[in-house]
């Protein structure tokens, strides 16, 4: 699967963003490990903590979409705001996606080139299922 198919679906995403009060748009797209994409944008809201994240909104499709493990594990998400780059996942975000193994996140730096993390970076010592 090429990278610049997953940004442009992030980037696609940020487009439908709903983000009337902080008027920051973002868009992820999760490619899964059987190959699919699920994207999500930003949903704001008029209670303002209850705004839900682009790559949150991402892992709910993709988990809504999946038939089995592999259709659920995330090889890597891409992150896209037309109003900041790089635009990293926040850190609520950063537990969501460890839930379901993400082994890398993909941002745009200044020049609109993809920077690819891995997640350990992410989110070091992370606390996961495997401690339970
Ligand atoms: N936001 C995301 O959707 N993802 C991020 O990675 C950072 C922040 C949203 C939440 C809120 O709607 C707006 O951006 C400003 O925080």
């Amino acid at each position: 699967m090429d990278l610049r198919h997953v940004i442009e679906a992030a980037r696609a995403a940020s487009s439908k963003a709903y983000a009337p009060y902080s008027s920051f748009r973002v868009g992820a797209a999760i490619l899964t490990g059987s190959g699919a994409i699920h994207s999500g944008c930003n949903v704001e809201n008029a209670s303002y903590g209850l705004a839900i994240c682009a790559e949150r909104a991402a892992v709910t499709r993709m988990v809504n979409a999946a038939a089995n493990a592999n259709d659920r594990k995330i090889q890597f998400i891409a992150v896209v705001s037309p109003d900041a780059t790089p635009c990293f996942p926040c850190g609520a975000c950063r537990q969501v996606l460890h839930e379901f193994g993400c082994e890398e996140v993909v941002v745009l730096d200044a020049s609109e080139d993809p920077v690819r993390y891995p997640f350990s970076e992410i989110l070091p010592h992370a606390f996961g299922l495997e401690d339970l």
